[in-house]
């Protein structure tokens, strides 16, 4: 039985091979391997990988780089364009893992980064293994002394950006932060760390036009999806969130001079013990800043604390805030079809800028309950309507 479960295997492989050749014919090729990587990661194939990205890069054609299925020590990866080749397909079949000691990458920002790179598809069945577990401990026990951490996947000012497939396991901050892009389509990933790891964001995005993030399942111990200024055209569907803090815009805020978020859809999302739901959030403090045209659609709350919240009255430890109020300046919110339940009394929370109300928000076909009875919602600074049913009752 053993046996021929092997054989069952190889012929698969061999198969599969065949098939991602003859539909990649037209294109160049290039296989780590080639470029001597290892793949059971006995030794760094941080250099192979480069090499094979140049290799791509500078070919005018279509190019394909292959990762095939084993583990791949990597340190510090960034690949810069602009290339010749109009399109990079890199399959990733295989893991590839960080050092083990984080201290390796603590000069580094990213861990695997990208930028000025456009038609870069990232596919495949494989995944990015982190090594967060022993930064999470450091921070932990004593956060002075730790580094800050990388981002795993990181693209930076770059265009016509697909992922597809791949797992990100356990980051050591985020996970994927797509900066300053256009046109990025992220489909079918799974993001996994534990629910206490601390900076974790699954997805982050900030500076950038027409981003789409699909069917995908994000586990982790900060927001699932954060969003960040200058953020337009943003598309989110189906994706289920939690452990985590949920999918929240801001915080904003941070700076006086900071662009808007605009037109922001998030459609059949599910949520599941998560610390919010749909959160938009800024902090207590003057900026040139705005939110407007978000639709929250077809949303399931599992035991979510905070399901549907807006707070602009972001102070913690009341440190560089205190009587300061927001400028950010949020309008024309929608929440449509939420329902589920909430792990605390307060299921619905608006509680905006004293100096820059919220309006033109409305609820539209919302349950929302708390141990089986009726939550409550609150209340500060808003103007909006209610639409067919709204439980908990309405403050609007
Ligand atoms: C992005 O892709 C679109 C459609 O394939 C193409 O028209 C456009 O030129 C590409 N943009 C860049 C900068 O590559
Ligand atoms: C959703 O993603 C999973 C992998 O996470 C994949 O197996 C499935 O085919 C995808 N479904 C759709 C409709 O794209
Ligand atoms: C809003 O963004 C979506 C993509 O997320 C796009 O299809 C739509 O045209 C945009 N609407 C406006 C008014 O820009
Ligand atoms: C609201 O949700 C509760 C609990 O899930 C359910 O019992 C109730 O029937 C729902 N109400 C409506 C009007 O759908």
């Amino acid at each position: 039985m053993k046996l021929s479960g092997c054989n069952f295997h190889g012929v698969i492989v061999i198969v599969f091979v065949m098939l991602s050749i003859s539909s990649t014919s037209a294109m160049t090729n290039f296989n780590v391997l080639n470029f001597g990587a290892n793949p059971i990661g006995r030794t760094d194939s941080t250099d192979s990988f480069l090499k094979a990205w140049n290799a791509a890069c500078s070919t005018a054609d279509s190019t394909f780089i292959y990762v095939p299925k084993g583990r791949y020590l990597v340190g510090s990866l960034a690949f810069k364009g602009q290339c010749k080749s109009p399109q990079i397909i890199i399959r990733i079949d295989g893991t590839i893992v960080a050092p083990s000691d984080y201290g390796v990458l603590r000069k580094w920002e990213n861990w695997v980064s990208f930028e000025r790179v456009s038609g870069v598809s990232i596919i495949g069945q494989g995944a990015f293994d982190a090594k967060g577990p022993s930064l999470w401990a450091c921070k932990a026990s004593s956060s002075n002394s730790c580094p800050l951490g990388t981002t795993t996947l990181r693209f930076t000012n770059s265009n016509n950006i697909t992922i597809n497939g791949l797992t990100s396991l356990n980051s050591q901050m985020f996970h994927i932060a797509v900066n300053g892009c256009q046109n990025v389509q992220i489909q079918g990933v799974k993001i996994i760390a534990a629910g206490d790891s601390p900076n974790t964001d699954g997805i982050h995005v900030q500076l950038s036009t027409n981003v789409e993030i699909f069917n995908s399942s994000i586990k982790t111990g900060d927001d699932c999806i954060s969003i960040g200024p200058g953020t337009k055209n943003l598309w989110i569907e189906q994706v289920t969130c939690g452990p985590g803090h949920g999918i929240s815009i801001g915080s904003l805020a941070k700076d006086l001079e900071e662009e808007g978020v605009q037109n922001v859809t998030v459609k059949k999302t599910i949520f599941s013990g998560t610390q919010n739901g749909l959160r938009i959030k800024s902090w207590a403090r003057p900026s040139s800043g705005f939110v407007q045209g978000v639709r929250f659609i077809d949303s399931v709350m599992r035991n979510v604390q905070n399901p549907i919240v807006i707070d602009q009255n972001y102070c913690p430890h009341s440190e560089n805030c205190p009587g300061q109020v927001s400028g950010i300046k949020i309008k024309d919110i929608r929440y449509e079809n939420i329902r589920g339940t909430s792990s605390t009394p307060i299921a619905i929370k608006f509680d905006c800028s004293p100096k820059n109300p919220c309006t033109e928000i409305s609820l539209r076909n919302v349950n929302l309950t708390y141990l089986d009875k009726d939550a409550q919602s609150f209340c500060c600074n808003v103007v909006g309507k209610v639409f067919d049913l709204v439980r908990p009752n309405s403050c609007l």
